[in-house]
């Protein structure tokens, strides 16, 4: 087969694939739910799903994307021509999250401006957040992180995403443990005398809390390690096949998938002993809110109380909290960039700029999904949300675990592991998890993907 213009080489697939990976999912999810279940023993629990279902989904994509050379549409087609609808269906995920993801990214960026231009004050005031992201200005910072997006994938897979991926991934890792060690030397005294430290924090997130812990409560919480896991490696949506295709045939692909998952899985640790002890420290971990609220009103909250350094802090949090969602938002545009050109026969250039206009819209549609287009939608999961939240429950928690399932169906059954194996074995290497992959394709990841869908369909309450 022809091989594409693609990556030069194994480090600079395996920084961009770790690139797309790591993301706000590491800082803003990860760290709220180990605190929420139980520090060490969700990290635990986290840390063997990530070797046995976390290997099995990114072998998969990646091999799938090296052996067909193809995005996930014609690769899913030519592997079985019936099965062309589940390359359409996971085409659909990175078009989803493409409306939202550089929404995210425009408030990290405002959040950055912040800090530059002023001390952080402004963040702590009441509502500071609902009001920005309710207001014009957040549109246009939105608009400010596509076209940085685009600009990157216009440039091409080694000259654009490796390039950018290779600066990126190295700063982060060094801000990331930087701030770390710095939140283990915080220290406070409550207004009753309590001493409360960084190093305290640190024993919270990483004790395994074994209080009241019941059967259900055990799978409530692998549950949710199991849906931050499929987030956070950007599995099931074709991204991983897209970028699997640029590899070149004589990488190691066992070699890279371990780097990936270590890396995806390191900065998600790194982010956990960032946020967790200053949390601790200066809010204690009661007021630890998830996602948004973490990122955007708690940490602001914590950096203000560090005084001066906490304007610095802030900055190179979200610096690198910038940099994170950057190397994402690149993936997901240009998995669709690679579908498209495939599908239409129309090079990247032309593909990237008719999609940065279409995105333009959609990105401030769904800023605009918190003022002028407000809706406030009940989802099958429970929670209630506006547009944003819409586009995220359909490609996260309705596609993601479909896709997972019909294509562990796809290579368990039909295909049959081997036919993954060949690819990991191209030139001699050992596939060195194979009999694991081979049970967990055939059986394991059908069985929790089914758990996991009905889960977040509201069919199964846990
Ligand atoms: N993996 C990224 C994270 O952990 C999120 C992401 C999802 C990126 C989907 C691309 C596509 O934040």
């Amino acid at each position: 087969m022809k091989q594409k213009n693609g990556f030069s080489g194994q480090i600079g697939f395996v920084l961009a694939a770790a690139g797309s990976a790591v993301g706000v999912g590491n800082l803003w999810r990860f760290p709220y739910l180990a605190a929420k279940d139980g520090g060490g023993l969700f990290l635990i629990i986290y840390l063997v799903l990530v070797l046995t279902v976390g290997f099995t989904l990114l072998t998969t994509d990646i091999a799938i994307g090296r052996k067909t050379g193809k995005s996930a549409i014609y690769a899913y087609q030519s592997m079985r021509k019936k099965w062309k609808f589940l390359g359409v269906i996971t085409f659909l995920v990175p078009v989803l999250i493409m409306t939202y993801y550089a929404v995210i990214g425009g408030w990290i960026l405002k959040y950055m401006t912040i800090y530059i231009f002023g001390s952080g004050k402004d963040a702590v005031a009441d509502n500071y957040f609902t009001n920005f992201i309710s207001s014009s200005s957040s549109v246009w910072f939105g608009i400010i992180f596509i076209l940085l997006t685009v600009i990157i994938v216009y440039n091409g897979v080694e000259k654009g995403i490796e390039r950018v991926s290779k600066f990126i991934m190295p700063v982060l890792l060094i801000l990331v443990i930087g701030i770390a060690i710095f939140s283990l030397t915080l220290k406070t005294t409550l207004d009753d005398g309590t001493v409360r430290t960084g190093l305290q924090g640190l024993k919270v997130y990483l004790k395994p809390d074994m209080s009241g812990i019941t059967v259900h409560k055990f799978l409530q919480i692998s549950l949710d390690a199991m849906s931050q896991l499929f987030f956070s490696l950007s599995v099931s949506m074709g991204i991983m096949i897209t970028y699997g295709s640029y590899v070149k045939k004589d990488v190691n692909l066992n070699k890279a998938v371990s780097q990936i998952e270590i890396m995806d899985t390191a900065v998600a640790f790194l982010a956990g002993m960032m946020i967790i002890p200053a949390v601790f420290v200066f809010s204690g971990l009661d007021g630890m809110s998830a996602g948004p609220g973490l990122m955007f009103v708690s940490l602001p909250n914590v950096f203000y109380r560090m005084g001066f350094a906490g304007r610095i802090v802030g900055l190179i949090f979200f610096v690198l909290a910038g940099f994170a969602a950057l190397t994402s938002c690149i993936s997901v545009l240009e998995s669709i960039v690679a579908n498209c050109m495939e599908i239409f026969h129309v090079d990247r250039k032309k593909t990237t700029g008719i999609l940065s206009v279409i995105y333009l819209i959609a990105t401030a549609v769904i800023a605009l999904g918190y003022s002028i287009f407000y809706v406030e939608v009940k989802l099958p999961n429970g929670s209630t949300g506006q547009l944003l939240d819409i586009m995220d429950y359909i490609s996260n928690s309705f596609l993601m675990p479909f896709i997972s399932l019909l294509s562990a169906i796809l290579i368990g059954w039909i295909m049959k592991p081997s036919w993954i194996a060949e690819e990991m074995e191209l030139n001699g290497e050992k596939f060195s998890r194979k009999k694991l992959y081979n049970v967990m394709i055939k059986y394991i990841m059908p069985l929790i993907m089914i758990i996991l869908f009905l889960q977040s369909t509201g069919l199964l309450n846990m």
